[in-house]
């Protein structure tokens, strides 16, 4: 390949994939690679079962002894993530899983390290890094021989590269150590599925051997066919933190069109299919509801925005989506006093669905929380009801009512909001829960009860841009 070729390739950042794919430079790791993955949270667990089942050596690590005990003694699952029970069972019956809440025994018996501990928002918006630099100690106190560092975390813009100096700093020779990003995807209640069928894997190092490495980690998956995008760090950071800034401000545009909806009679369900249908905007993620939650757009967009912010390129697009999810994360109580006059002092307000979406018992962020505050101020008895997060949310609001089913839930209501979309949800007889509310509202913010039938059985229904139906 002549020199300006390798310039041009160099350019446009596509020299690092070219002598990837070409390149007779191998893994240089040991073929009986053994990978240790610290943190065994929601993204961590999924991730070593998942590479646990591609025939890999895997030790899950976590500092929180309680989880690991969990996982040890009784092989439950600390959370709730379809599919993933029945995988772990499988991998740790072969020996390809081991826990352990010794992160240094786990760190100094692996040659790759999988970084998936959590990285939460700060109130800045900035992503707090203390778990993070605590296994880079434990790393650095540990390494004993050459390690590939894989970051699963998200973590800011150019951390990869902050981390790669901090090591060095700590007098740990760069023989001994290469860092790659390497970003994941996962979407809780399908992170199995998520893991084992990407869409795309993503890997930033300014080695490539490194790099070769941890692709190589994937090439089991989807026959081989899976799209590798090979990068330098801080790209790849980039392209996590972008998707998901896009895909939030996707859900906050549809959000705004569904409350334009109900003030001018138009229907949202038909609108977003209507829209859907070009290939370019897509039917995914068009689904107006309570705004967003979970451990990832809110805290995302918040550090994206907090980073721009600081290099003078201020995003003011995802900004406004942040605006427009709070807004709408208020939106089921406005409408419930709408529907019911302002004073709803003494009410009683049924919530079903308090996790952040269906098949999740992660809290983080849910639009529950906003609406047990808004209600508790309004003075409101609240009763709730949810298949699997009702233990999160009695955490942060031990006063309310937890029902262990949806009729005791609704039964002498005054109003019933529904802010999940769990399945059951949508086979509820609302004839026979007409029989059991007290007043018969019905705030439907996932657009999932069929509104004729619920307005027939002489409920008054509101959904997410579907306009007012009452007889
Ligand atoms: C985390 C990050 O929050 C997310 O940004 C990233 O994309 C993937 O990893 P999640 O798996 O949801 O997502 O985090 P969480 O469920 O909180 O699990 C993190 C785990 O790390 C916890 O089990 C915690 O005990 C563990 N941990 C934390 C350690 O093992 N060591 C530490 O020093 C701190
Ligand atoms: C997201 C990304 O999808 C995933 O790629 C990334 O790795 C982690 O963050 P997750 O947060 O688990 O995954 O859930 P997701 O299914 O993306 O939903 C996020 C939020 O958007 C939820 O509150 C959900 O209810 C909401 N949502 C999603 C909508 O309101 N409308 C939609 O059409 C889709």
């Amino acid at each position: 390949m002549d020199y300006i070729m390798i310039k041009e390739l160099k350019k446009r950042n596509l020299l690092l994939f070219f002598l990837l794919s070409t390149a007779s430079a191998g893994c240089f790791l040991p073929t009986n690679k053994l990978i240790t993955v610290i943190g065994t949270g929601y993204v961590g667990l999924v991730t070593g079962a998942g590479f646990a089942s591609l025939g890999n050596q895997v030790i899950c690590a976590d500092v929180n002894t309680e989880k690991i005990n969990m996982l040890q003694e009784k092989g439950k699952i600390p959370f709730f993530e379809p599919g993933l029970e029945e995988l772990v069972h499988t991998v740790v019956s072969t020996g390809h899983l081991s826990f352990t809440s010794n992160v240094d025994y786990a760190v100094a018996n692996a040659n790759i390290l999988v970084i998936a501990v959590g990285t939460p928002s700060q109130a800045d918006g900035h992503a707090d890094l203390t778990a993070l630099f605590k296994v880079l100690d434990t790393i650095i106190g540990t390494i004993n021989s050459y390690k590939i560092i894989v970051v699963k975390s998200t973590v800011p813009l150019t951390t990869n590269k902050t981390i790669e100096q901090y090591i060095l700093d700590k007098g740990i020779d760069h023989s001994l150590f290469d860092i790659v990003s390497n970003p994941e995807f996962l979407r809780e209640g399908s992170a199995v599925y998520d893991f084992l069928n990407p869409d795309r894997v993503v890997i930033g190092s300014n080695n490539q051997s490194a790099a070769k490495c941890i692709a190589d980690l994937y090439k089991p998956l989807k026959d081989g066919t899976v799209p590798l995008i090979i990068t330098d760090t801080t790209s790849a950071e980039l392209i996590k933190y972008a998707s998901n800034a896009f895909l939030a401000t996707k859900i906050s545009f549809i959000n705004e069109i569904a409350n334009l909806c109900d003030r001018v009679n138009a229907d949202i369900v038909t609108v977003a299919k209507g829209m859907g249908l070009d290939v370019r905007i897509n039917n995914y993620f068009l689904n107006p509801g309570p705004g967003f939650g979970g451990s990832c757009f809110p805290k995302d967009s918040l550090e994206l925005c907090a980073t721009a912010l600081a290099n003078n390129v201020p995003l003011e697009i995802v900004q406004a989506s942040l605006v427009v999810n709070d807004n709408q994360q208020a939106l089921p109580v406005k409408k419930v006093k709408d529907m019911m006059g302002s004073d709803l002092k003494g009410k009683t307000v049924a919530i079903l669905g308090l996790s952040f979406k269906a098949n999740t018992d992660d809290i983080r962020y849910s639009p529950a929380i906003k609406t047990i505050e808004l209600l508790q101020q309004e003075l409101v008895t609240i009763k709730a009801y949810d298949p699997v997060a009702m233990y999160n949310m009695s955490l942060l609001f031990p006063a309310i009512t937890y029902c262990n089913s949806i009729d005791d839930a609704v039964y002498n209501a005054d109003a019933i909001v529904i802010l999940t979309e769990w399945d059951e949800f949508k086979c509820i007889d609302w004839h026979k829960v007409r029989s059991q509310v007290r007043q018969p509202y019905l705030v439907d913010m996932r657009n999932i009860v069929d509104p004729i039938m619920c307005m027939n059985q002489d409920f008054i229904y509101e959904g997410v841009g579907r306009g007012l139906y009452k007889k």
